[in-house]
């Protein structure tokens, strides 16, 4: 008799953005002559710039010829799109990293949930609240947590509120663990973490022997000087963090999937005989074992992004986003909503009207403007009252939204 992972059936429904769909595909075929807008999953709808798309058809013509052809690529990605990602994106913020510490992989999604595979289960994780779904989901999958208690909080995670009265940024958690994540530019805030506050994570990490696992999926988004786009710009951080990256939103990969995780070889974790062993070769021994690699075409499309052309290309369809965001929260603002983000991330995390639920207004922008968001609540608890629109769309699109919404609610 095959027994099913328990696990799966504490998490309450479906996870959050297959079951935006389901809702709006629901409202379409009911309502098949209404424009929808879709706000809600922050999936890009520009294509891929003109260098990435040369360099991706070159690494496809490459495996149509014997003598060019590649069979598997190295498990941790090819050395020279790792050496790139250091020169390009790591030296101008001066963290230097070896090739050996950047691992190329299908996305930071999957990169984020696999990481628990080299991590006890007896450490105690501590996830903001609101939350990018997957941090919180991961680990009730694989049996770190209780049920979820009647507070929509699962017994056994440690949760930190993120919320107006601390800017959306965490407080340290009030008792011992030994994993936190921290995701700036956030997800789903749109708040970053500035240079004081991650310095003060990472001191607390290195006194607490606590494991930071950063995401940084949204650091390109960053306009404001200053902002950290790596933790590893705070000094020590490599002896207590592992960082997410993604080519997904950054750069439009989100169908295309390329993505990184950094494990530094100074990161250090405690074996059950109280040694130092390296999360490094841990790391290394999982991918090599579960994981064969991005394809090569998909490599030579990202290492492209950083080519002098495919950046300025790259960076002009963020500045189009980015202006989509100061559009949505300007809009928002001026109709009386209470916006947060969009500065320095494309989410703008805005207040609901009237004090609605968060599905409530789900369910009445869907209904009456024909515009997809995400509830706050979706993230979690602290993310009830609030709602999530996403600046990645088409210009014509994010203009109409915001004037849908302004006639509706504006004061
Ligand atoms: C989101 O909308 O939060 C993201 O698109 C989800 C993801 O990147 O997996």
């Amino acid at each position: 008799m095959a027994r099913i992972n328990d696990n799966y059936l504490k998490l309450q429904a479906g996870y959050l953005f297959p079951e935006i769909s389901r809702r709006v595909s629901e409202f379409t075929q009911t309502n098949p002559q209404s424009s929808v807008i879709r706000l809600g999953i922050g999936d890009v709808t520009k294509p891929l710039v003109p260098a990435v798309l040369k360099a991706f058809h070159d690494g496809v013509d490459e495996m149509a010829n014997s003598a060019t052809f590649h069979g598997y690529g190295p498990e941790q990605g090819y050395n020279w799109l790792a050496q790139v990602i250091i020169d390009k994106a790591y030296k101008p913020l001066g963290v230097d990293l070896k090739p050996s510490e950047v691992f190329i992989s299908d996305g930071s999604k999957c990169d984020s949930a696999n990481i628990l595979d080299i991590f006890d289960l007896g450490n105690k994780v501590a996830i903001g609240d609101p939350v990018y779904p997957v941090y919180n989901d991961t680990n009730v999958m694989v049996g770190r947590s209780g049920q979820m208690n009647d507070k929509g909080y699962y017994d056994g995670l440690v949760y930190m509120p993120c919320t107006e009265e601390n800017s959306f940024n965490p407080d340290f958690p009030v008792e011992n663990v030994d994993l936190v994540y921290l995701c700036s530019p956030n997800n789903p805030t749109g708040t970053v973490t500035t240079r004081e506050q991650l310095k003060a994570w990472v001191d607390y990490a290195i006194k607490n022997d606590v494991v930071i696992l950063f995401d940084a999926a949204y650091e390109a988004f960053i306009t404001e000087a200053d902002i950290p786009h790596s933790i590893y710009e705070i000094e020590g951080a490599k002896q207590c963090a592992i960082e997410f990256r993604s080519f997904s939103k950054t750069a439009g990969f989100t169908g295309v999937r390329c993505g990184l995780t950094v494990v530094p070889e100074e990161l250090l974790g405690t074996t059950s005989k109280g040694e130092k062993y390296s999360f490094n070769k841990l790391w290394n021994r999982r991918q090599c074992t579960k994981f064969n690699g991005v394809s090569y075409p998909v490599q030579k499309a990202a290492a492209a992004v950083y080519s002098d052309e495919g950046w300025q290309q790259t960076k002009e369809i963020i500045d189009f986003y980015m202006e989509n965001a100061r559009i949505i929260r300007e809009g928002l603002t001026e109709a009386g909503i209470q916006c947060y983000g969009g500065v320095n991330a494309p989410y703008i995390w805005l207040k609901t009207p009237q004090g609605m639920s968060s599905w409530d207004f789900f369910d009445k922008l869907l209904n009456e403007c024909f515009v997809v968001g995400t509830p706050g609540s979706g993230f979690g608890p602290s993310g009830e009252g609030y709602f999530r629109l996403s600046a990645f769309g088409e210009r014509e699109n994010v203009e109409t939204a915001v004037q849908r919404i302004k006639e509706k609610w504006g004061k």
